[in-house]
């Protein structure tokens, strides 16, 4: 479905390499998620999907397709993407924002209209109330499911979310993560998803690729990475859940760890 072949990336002529020789291949209906430290190149690697990046060497498919070879404003109408950070339109409601590339597409006033009406309800959002808001008037939990309407307007396949989740409290994390994952599993979709967090990759991922300084470390499902992390690094990534997980358990058990 997604592939990445051999990809290097470099911005600018004289930069350095971002992007190593990155191969990972992405199934169908399959939910990856994309971890590892500031900087060391998830976003680049997400964007390079629908073109928002390009590759300095190697190749992107897209249904087998060279993403080179597709038009990027086609491609991206394929392709949901929720951004790192909020990114709704300040001066455009809940619904206009929903509305947007429906809109580009040429969709008619009804239709946009009942399109918005489903997606509010698939994120749970109660259209009367929210409909007509402007971002500023939402939470940022509700503004992160408006952020996720839009990217399902056109009806995508594949879903792009660069840190969905990063900016929330804990407690409208987790619902929002559960939400996403049971839209993902609805929709058949193929979701990629960056974040730094591994309890919420392994939460959500049916696989997980571990990212450092441009390279990917290991890919597998949440169990083969911990029953063999590949190097320390990702044993470290692991054992920061189980040790808040062993330290959750003992306070409520009254004890320390
Ligand atoms: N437009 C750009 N021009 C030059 N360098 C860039 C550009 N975008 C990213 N970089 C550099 O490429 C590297 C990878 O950046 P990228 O945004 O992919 O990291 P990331 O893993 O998403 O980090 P974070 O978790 O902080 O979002 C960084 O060193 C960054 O400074
Ligand atoms: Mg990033």
């Amino acid at each position: 479905m997604i592939e990445f072949d051999n990809v290097s990336k470099r911005y600018g002529p004289d930069g350095n390499p971002v992007l190593h020789q990155l191969s990972l291949k992405i199934a169908r209906c399959e939910l990856m998620v994309l971890i590892g430290e500031s900087g060391c190149g998830k976003t680049t690697t997400l964007n390079m999907i629908n073109r928002l990046s390009e590759p300095s060497a190697g190749t992107v498919r897209v249904d087998g397709q060279d993403t080179q070879l597709a038009d990027p404003v086609t491609l991206r109408r394929h392709i949901g993407y929720v951004f790192q950070g909020i990114g709704l339109f300040p001066h455009m409601t809940v619904a206009e924002n929903i509305a947007i590339t429906p809109r580009l597409l040429g969709w008619t006033p009804q239709e946009r209209a009942g399109r918005i009406e489903e997606l509010l309800s698939l994120v749970r959002l109660d259209a009367a109330r929210h409909r007509n808001r402007f971002p500023a008037e939402l939470s940022g939990g509700q503004r992160q499911r408006v952020g996720l309407a839009r990217a399902l307007a056109a009806r995508p396949k594949i879903m792009l979310m660069d840190e969905p989740f990063g900016a929330l409290d804990p407690v409208t994390r987790d619902d929002l993560s559960d939400d996403y994952r049971n839209i993902h599993d609805e929709l058949g979709l193929t979701t990629v998803l960056v974040t730094h967090d591994m309890t919420e990759a392994f939460l959500m991922a049916d696989r997980v690729a571990v990212m450092r300084g441009g390279e990917i470390v290991q890919v597998g499902s949440p169990s083969d990475l911990i029953d063999a992390p590949a190097d320390d690094l990702v044993k470290a990534m692991i054992e920061s859940p189980r040790r808040r997980a062993r330290k959750l358990a003992a306070a409520l058990a009254g004890t320390r760890p």
